[in-house]
């Protein structure tokens, strides 16, 4: 078994990430550590309660930061919906989550098994940043550290012309994370709406399968898939959902090792990724950055964690 430790600031797409994650065969989830980043950091607690639930799992959920390293929160309701579920009448309140605090096991996880957990990064990077200042151990001792954030080498943003909501919303904490030596693989945004938009056909094919899983998928998304069939896309994409495929089944994925830097503070360049095309001019490389994930092979693994 693979052993995942899933960070995340549970809406949507976390939601049906974590599913992928939780009902595959060859995965065991560690533990889900929640952040402030989509929605408000209780409700991600509930949301990711309630998936957990859901997958009748007993996977612990270890609430984190409620705001980032630097800043206040600024959410994303406005596209995920109050509780990040697409307001769909869930009952995703009541739930208590286990006792400790997500930065803490962040770095008792991976120091107490070296070299065997993935670190999958699903939402703003403020708790695996305070992990990284708190523990800079823990950087030669994760195995993998998948981050769904930015936007590849070449854009777009989503928040910004040049940004990505998870490095935008804390870019202090992106910073320090991507310059921290860790064994970084980002899945930018552009690898979302280039191989995981859920057009007609793929969302017919999610209410084929009729299952209480994919009837979840599709009612938690209609928030997001309102927003994005109003604003041009085909059907709602799903980042963490491809993030979460690559880091189960890395294999089909094209890649490019590169130097990356991000950038923070206010103004146009916060969260903004620098990436030295060329190779010799920022410096060593720093992230391997996923640059294609085929469609066909994203969407076999996500129905069939739906089925
Ligand atoms: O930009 C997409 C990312 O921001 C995804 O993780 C989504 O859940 C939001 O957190
Ligand atoms: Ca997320």
């Amino acid at each position: 078994m693979r052993r995942f430790l899933i960070d995340t600031d549970t809406a949507s797409d976390d939601a049906t990430a974590i599913v992928m994650a939780l009902r595959h065969p060859e995965i065991h989830v560690e533990a889900l550590t929640v952040v402030g980043g989509n929605v408000g950091l209780d409700q991600a607690v509930q949301n990711a309660l309630y998936t957990v639930e859901l997958c009748g799992e007993n996977t612990p959920v270890y609430a984190g930061r409620a705001t980032p390293v630097m800043r206040t929160l600024e959410t994303a309701q406005n596209i995920h919906g109050e509780d990040g579920m697409g307001d769909c009448g869930l009952p995703l309140h009541s739930r208590v989550p286990a006792e400790g605090r997500a930065v803490d096991v962040i770095v008792d996880t991976i120091l107490g098994s070296p070299g065997e957990i993935t670190l999958v990064c699903l939402g703003p990077l403020s708790n695996v940043a305070a992990a990284v200042l708190r523990a800079p151990e823990i950087v030669d001792a994760v195995q993998r550290v998948v981050v769904m954030g930015g936007t590849g080498v070449h854009g777009p943003g989503n928040v910004s012309a040049m940004a990505e909501f998870n490095f935008w919303a804390d870019p202090e904490a992106a910073h320090v994370v991507t310059s921290s030596g860790m064994p970084l693989e980002f899945v930018g945004w552009d690898i979302s709406i280039a191989s995981a938009v859920v057009d007609a056909e793929r969302h017919a094919a999610m209410k084929a399968l009729d299952t209480e899983f994919s009837r979840f998928a599709v009612s938690i998304a209609q928030a997001v898939r309102r927003f994005c069939l109003a604003n041009g896309l085909e059907g709602d994409d799903l980042p963490d959902p491809i993030a979460m495929a690559y880091a189960i089944d890395p294999a089909p994925a094209e890649t490019q090792r590169l130097h990356v830097n991000v950038m923070f503070g206010d103004g146009g360049h916060r969260g903004v990724m620098e990436v030295d095309r060329l190779g010799f001019i920022g410096g060593e490389p720093n992230v391997e950055i996923v640059t294609h994930y085929p469609g066909e092979r994203f969407f076999e693994l996500f129905l069939n964690a739906l089925a």
